[in-house]
């Protein structure tokens, strides 16, 4: 028997090299990170239809301020709260606080796990995580610890990565070994049942395919590095991949090939959930929705 550890689906993250890989990405992150922003505005965009003025807004894996900056604009006169594992991270978002924000003191930031948040219960009206979740273990504790910082009534709301997630060099590489090479991703209605589990109401959880073309599979995985995107499961391989093993994973993945590009696949999943809210008087139908017929697709 090999006493390889197979890519099963059961592979965990390594919280220490989560960390380390975007402590080291944290200062080239902007530059790669074109996919991460367009999600995140993406997701942000859905504020649009929703009717909810937050006061308190915690950012979950807020990285280099993408999320953070986009809410200060949205919301001039709410707290925001950043926290992420990477200090580094911070220290990039940091810097892009405006002088009147700084002056009012409406950004504060917080060098945490998401996994064990250092806030009070029922302390923040608007929990926001960008592309975060994929890169925790267990998304029970995460969506509890949310559960429990939220005020009731309070909102949840998220991205994460599914299951097609860089379907292509995850073919590719289980093609050429059986080391773990890809992160595993949990699937949209696994997520949607977490939440229920775990107290959210309402939870409404759905996906989109975004495929990302490249020139070849150097500038893929140069990009992957550069997002601090490494992979970071335990049954990775401990040494450096070989130059073989990188010409290998070039060949297979021009099986791939369309009009000159290689396709990396990303499925987004997108998720909108409420704490439930027993206070006297509250009817729990979460903050009102709205819809305007240029949201419906002909
Ligand atoms: C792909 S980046 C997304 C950053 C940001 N939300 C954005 O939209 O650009 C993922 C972020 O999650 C952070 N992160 C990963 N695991 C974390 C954890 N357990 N606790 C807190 N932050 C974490 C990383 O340090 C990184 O900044």
């Amino acid at each position: 028997m090999s006493d390889k550890i197979k890519n099963d689906g059961r592979s965990e993250l390594d919280p220490v090299q989560v960390r380390r890989s975007f402590e080291q990405a944290a200062s080239a992150y902007d530059q790669a990170a074109v996919l991460q922003r367009e999600v995140a505005n993406r997701l942000l965009e859905r504020l649009d239809y929703i009717r909810f003025r937050p006061a308190r807004i915690l950012d979950l894996g807020a990285g280099t301020g993408f999320c953070q900056q986009s809410l200060a604009h949205r919301y001039p006169g709410a707290e925001i709260h950043a926290l992420d594992i990477a200090l580094a991270m911070l220290l990039q978002a940091r810097k892009k606080i405006s002088w009147l924000r700084r002056l009012k003191q409406r950004d504060h930031f917080m060098n945490a796990d998401v996994n064990a948040l250092p806030y009070a219960n029922s302390s923040m009206d608007m929990i926001v995580s960008n592309l975060t979740l994929q890169w925790c273990s267990d998304l029970r504790v995460v969506f509890s610890e949310c559960q429990r910082v939220l005020k009731p009534g309070g909102m949840l709301l998220f991205t994460n990565f599914g299951p097609n997630t860089l379907k292509e060099l995850r073919h590719c590489w289980s093609e050429i070994d059986d080391y773990s090479h890809v992160n595993q991703f949990s699937d949209m209605h696994d997520v949607g049942d977490t939440l229920l589990q775990s107290g959210f109401s309402d939870p409404v959880v759905d996906m989109e395919m975004i495929t990302v073309t490249y020139k070849n599979v150097r500038n893929v995985m140069q990009d992957l590095k550069q997002i601090g995107a490494h992979n970071v499961t335990r049954g990775r391989h401990r040494g450096l991949t070989g130059k073989g093993h990188l010409q290998r994973l070039e060949q297979a993945y021009e099986a791939y090939r369309q009009q000159d590009r290689l396709p990396v696949s990303y499925e987004v999943i997108y998720g909108l959930a409420w704490r439930h809210d027993n206070s006297p008087g509250k009817n729990n139908q979460p903050a009102e929705i709205y819809i305007s017929t240029d949201m419906i697709k002909k």
